[in-house]
């Protein structure tokens, strides 16, 4: 990338497909000349990305960048619940919100569900081919995810399918046939009539708890439904394609999928955070504006003017990461920004972690090794803010008599 002309070339490439298919194919020459580099979204509007690690971690915990008016929420007029989350809210409206939430969503309430998850994925994992190739993704990684997730948010089994087809509408407009309006349109009462239910008739679930906890004055039913939609929008897909982005490493990378398999269960995790931090699929956050200016390097960001923190980018950043494109976590620091930091951390981490944990744990304990077949190379799709792999083409190799891996 010319320097001189690197803005414009930047923002060439993130819109590009060449961006899906490679971030870091912009952010290294990001990360090393143009750390904070002007590029548009895709509504046309400037924004400042940052992709070094250090400027990322320091700008999350700044009370100057703020979410409120970043994408200028509510605007629209639609008055849909749906419009405005946690993801356009700060300080106290935004903890009195997500406390409704966080309880349910904790590790320890996570861990309860536990079984249940593995259960869920088990049954998935079991209907598998051995040694015939299968379209991994559709095959088990979706369904399996689907499941897990809609029954530990509690989403009755009959919705599952149309509710999966709002959300793919809403995160992938270019692929679906849907309009991301008619999928809000859909949305927002069915999760308001499922609210209502859940607080007549609670049940052990995240949202019975979230529709059933006593909320401050100023926490409305909208706030109620939105922080519900939230959840489902960002579970929906985030998880099955972290997954998809592992086991695609694991069949790229031959012996990876042996490390796993043959590392100690009890010492997996350290595995799996280094796995989650280069598998993250949605390489960027989302916009937040200065409501005061904010000094980045050399580089004044001034009030009014907004900032997206590549992720992805900080997760490669060799400064933090010395191995950056290699599981490494013996190199590499544990604390990656996959699911980001500060006050937005993301609400599903534990969930996300525990359904990562058990997909992968399902598939070393009952397989030898993925090869991929029909290997044309991977193909991508999405859009700079959502990508995701298109298809999985693999055999899943067998164990071989008595080396049963009794993993649980
Ligand atoms: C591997 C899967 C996932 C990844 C990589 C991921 C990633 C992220 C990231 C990076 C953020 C912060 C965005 C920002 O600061 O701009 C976030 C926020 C959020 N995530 Fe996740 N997420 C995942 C799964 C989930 C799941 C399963 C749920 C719900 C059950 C969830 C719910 C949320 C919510 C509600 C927020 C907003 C939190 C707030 O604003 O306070 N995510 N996620």
């Amino acid at each position: 990338m010319p320097i001189d002309d690197a803005p414009r070339e930047a923002n060439r490439i993130l819109h590009s497909q060449q961006f899906i298919d490679d971030p870091e194919s912009l952010f290294a020459p990001l990360r090393t000349h143009h750390p904070v580099c002007p590029v548009r979204t895709s509504s046309g509007r400037q924004v400042w990305l940052i992709s070094r690690d250090e400027d990322v971690r320091a700008l999350l915990g700044d009370e100057r960048l703020i979410m409120t008016g970043a994408y200028g929420a509510g605007a629209s007029g639609t008055r849909n619940a749906l419009d405005r989350n946690l993801l356009d809210l700060d300080g106290a409206e935004h903890t009195a919100v997500r406390r409704l939430a966080a309880g349910a969503l904790s590790a320890r309430a996570v861990s309860r569900h536990r079984d249940l998850i593995t259960r869920i994925i088990a049954t998935h994992a079991e209907r598998l081919p051995v040694a015939e190739p299968i379209e991994l993704i559709t095959a088990f990684i979706r369904p399996a995810t689907l499941a897990s997730t809609c029954t530990v948010l509690g989403l009755p089994e009959a919705d599952w399918p149309a509710v999966e087809g709002w959300v793919r509408a809403l995160l992938s407009p270019r692929q679906g046939t849907m309009h991301v309006e008619t999928a809000l349109e859909a949305l927002e009462p069915y999760l308001r009539d499922l609210v209502r239910k859940r607080r007549e008739l609670p049940q052990d679930d995240v949202l019975s708890a979230i529709s059933s906890a006593e909320c401050p004055d100023d926490v409305t039913e909208n706030d109620i439904v939105s922080l519900c939609g939230m959840l489902v929008i960002a579970s929906f897909e985030n998880t099955g394609r972290t997954i998809a982005n592992a086991v695609h490493r694991f069949v790229r990378h031959p012996g990876e999928f042996s490390r796993y398999a043959t590392t100690d269960p009890a010492e997996r995790h350290v595995l799996l955070e280094d796995l989650i931090r280069v598998s993250l699929p949605e390489p960027l956050s989302s916009v937040r504006v200065a409501a005061r200016p904010v000094q980045v390097g050399d580089h004044v960001i001034r009030t009014g003017e907004r900032v997206m923190f590549a992720f992805g980018a900080a997760n490669h950043d060799e400064r933090r990461y010395p191995d950056p494109a290699w599981v490494a976590p013996r190199r590499n620091a544990p604390d990656h920004l996959s699911f980001g930091k500060g006050a937005h951390f993301c609400l599903g981490a534990a969930l996300a972690r525990t359904q990562i944990a058990v997909t992968l744990d399902e598939l070393v304990r009952r397989f030898a090794d993925i090869h991929l077949v029909n290997d044309r190379g991977p193909v991508w799709q999405g859009t700079y803010r959502h990508r995701e792999l298109v298809r999985l083409d693999v055999r899943l190799l067998p164990l071989s008599q008595g080396r049963a891996r009794h993993d649980r």
